[in-house]
């Protein structure tokens, strides 16, 4: 059954959402290599790629049922922030409110009767568990070594680990 524009146009709406949090983890990228800090740098650039591949799942699925996929502009990322810790919070934040996106396009999916996307969906719903944990995660062991330099290097060191 070819996709409803109604579910492709918000399929299309939400690739532009995961190229946005690939362009903003991105920004963190380099707001952290700007600042010395490898690890963190390098964390968010694997975060980065998961976006664009959360990008390419979506976009892959639309071409599958017959749609069309429609790129739009991206929003330019916010670049600077007042503490490491608020970049680790921002992207907390910004993963919250991508649940809640997931969220209404599984309800979409449901009241149009569209079975297949909400099957696809289930893919996200999970993986924005582990992306929230994970975010919320750094939040709190960031906090935890109350910015003393020899807890920002450790750290540092083991988000660097992430392949
Ligand atoms: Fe694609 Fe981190 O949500």
């Amino acid at each position: 059954m070819v996709i409803k524009s109604k579910i492709e146009k918000a399929l299309n709406k939400q690739i532009n959402v995961e190229l946005g949090a690939f362009y903003s983890y991105l920004s963190m990228a380099a707001y952290f290599g700007s600042h010395h800090m490898t690890g963190f740098a390098a964390w968010y650039k694997v975060q980065s790629n998961e976006e664009f591949k959360h990008a390419m799942r979506l976009y892959e699925y639309i071409i599958s049922r017959g749609g069309i996929v429609v790129l739009t502009s991206i929003e330019a990322p916010q670049e600077q922030w007042k503490s490491f810790l608020s970049v680790f919070e921002s992207a907390y934040a910004q993963e919250l409110t991508v649940t809640g996106q997931i969220h209404d396009l599984i309800n979409l999916a449901r009241s149009e009767g569209d079975y297949a996307t909400e099957i696809m969906l289930q893919w996200f719903i999970t993986e924005q568990v582990e992306e929230e944990n994970t975010a919320k995660n750094n939040v709190e062991n960031f906090k935890f070594i109350k910015n003393t330099t020899e807890g920002v290097v450790v750290f540092d060191h083991e988000l660097g680990q992430r392949k």
